[in-house]
């Protein structure tokens, strides 16, 4: 797909005072600093667009994007982000949460995760309320350049058996850097090959 335009849309922490939920639309979401920002910039061939930060907890609302004026991007803030009070925590988690249960033009989340890591509870807890509550996901791993071929086939390899203890079959799996624009094609193509299967009810 060929980004025409990439558009800042508004910023909420109420899914319901989004822009209208007449397009199809993709959320990104995993823990603070997994990349989020980082990855939608480069999807979309910005540098700035989405604000990224060395430090976790930059994307504290959720940001709507309209791209090609034909479909929605939401970065979502990061979830488990431990260094804000429990209280703030639960109030990210819970608008996140609503707006992941009510959003009814939400075609796919994209689940985040550091390739650099086993897998993590907060991850694997999370794509288990996904499946739980019928919310369509597909795992994106990140920051892939920092890792060699051969440590990213052996985090991939564990990670995957890892998930079919708990699940029948696996989801779909894109791995990505930011610095380096691997994955942005298969990302763009798997959107641009799911947006005709958006219908107003
Ligand atoms: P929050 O908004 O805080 O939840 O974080 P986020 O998930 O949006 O992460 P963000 O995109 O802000 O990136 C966090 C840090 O990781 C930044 O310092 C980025 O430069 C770095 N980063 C993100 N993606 C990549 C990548 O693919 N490769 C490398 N090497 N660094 C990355
Ligand atoms: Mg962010």
């Amino acid at each position: 797909m060929k980004i025409k335009t990439s558009k800042f849309v508004i910023s909420n922490t109420n899914w319901r005072k989004g822009p209208e939920a007449n397009l199809p639309e993709y959320a990104f979401i995993g823990r603070s600093n997994v990349g989020k920002s980082s990855l939608i910039n480069m999807l979309l061939d910005r540098k700035e667009l989405a604000k990224v930060s060395g430090r976790p907890g930059k994307t504290t609302l959720i940001n709507h994007f309209i791209i090609n004026d034909e479909w929605y991007i939401a970065d979502l803030p990061g979830y488990g982000f431990a260094k804000v009070s429990l209280k703030q925590r639960n109030k990210f988690n819970n608008f996140t949460l609503e707006y992941l249960r009510g959003r009814e033009n939400l075609m796919c989340v994209f689940v985040l995760i550091d390739s650099r890591l086993p897998p993590q509870k907060i991850d694997t807890d999370f794509m288990e309320y996904c499946g739980n509550k019928d919310v369509p996901f597909v795992m994106c791993f990140t920051k892939m350049d920092k890792l060699t071929s051969r440590e990213l086939n052996k985090n991939l390899t564990h990670y995957k058996k890892e998930m079919l203890k708990t699940w029948h079959e696996l989801p779909q799996i894109f791995i990505t850097s930011s610095n380096s624009k691997y994955g942005q094609e298969s990302v763009l193509k798997f959107i641009e090959a799911t947006n005709p299967y958006f219908k107003i009810d």
